[in-house]
């Protein structure tokens, strides 16, 4: 059963995802618009998070042909460091190394991990600055809004409400 957690996440996403990697799509010869990114099918980025108040720091590795992504998550102030251990199919293994209270729990979102290509579809709604970058920016469904560098075509910030995941 999905689990109930209202979420309002602010991920700030850092260097590490390679710019080079990226597929870089050109505007959209119709609409003249900028279209969303591809993700490569694999990266390494550094992410802050702000899910609700609560701040994090966490060291993503997104592996689309394994199927699973790997979140290893600090929480501000907290020495103990989880890790977040997401599949395709849904499952996520979330736990500590801990020595003093090693814990782990098994966690069924019913989702698997997002998609490379998740942003397809999505409603490009302008450029706005955002941490001193200009960004593109592009709605999807009605509760993600994502942010990308106009000039490197990084993604610089995430933002994420919803209370049913
Ligand atoms: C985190 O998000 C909350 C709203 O959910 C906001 O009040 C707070 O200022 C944010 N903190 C930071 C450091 O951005
Ligand atoms: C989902 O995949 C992982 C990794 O292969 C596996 O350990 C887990 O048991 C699977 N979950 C279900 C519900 O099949």
């Amino acid at each position: 059963m999905a689990s109930a957690r209202e979420q309002m996440y602010l991920m700030a996403i850092l260097l590490i995802f390679s710019p080079s990697k990226l597929t870089l799509s050109n505007a959209g010869a119709v609409t003249g618009q900028p279209i969303p990114p591809e993700w490569p099918h694999q990266f390494h980025a550094f992410m802050f998070m702000n899910e609700s108040g609560i701040l994090q720091k966490l060291d993503l590795w997104y592996d689309w042909p394994n199927g699973r992504n790997f979140n290893i998550i600090q929480n501000q102030l907290d020495h103990v460091v989880s890790y977040d251990l997401e599949w395709t199919n849904g499952t996520s293994f979330v736990y500590t190394l801990d020595p003093s209270d090693p814990t782990c729990k098994v966690v069924d979102f019913g989702v698997g991990i997002l998609r490379p290509n998740w942003l397809d579809g999505a409603t490009y709604l302008g450029q706005q600055h955002v941490d001193n970058f200009l960004c593109n920016v592009w709605a999807k469904v009605d509760f993600i809004v994502y942010y990308e560098e106009v000039l490197t075509r990084r993604p610089v910030r995430i933002h994420w409400s919803r209370d049913d995941i």
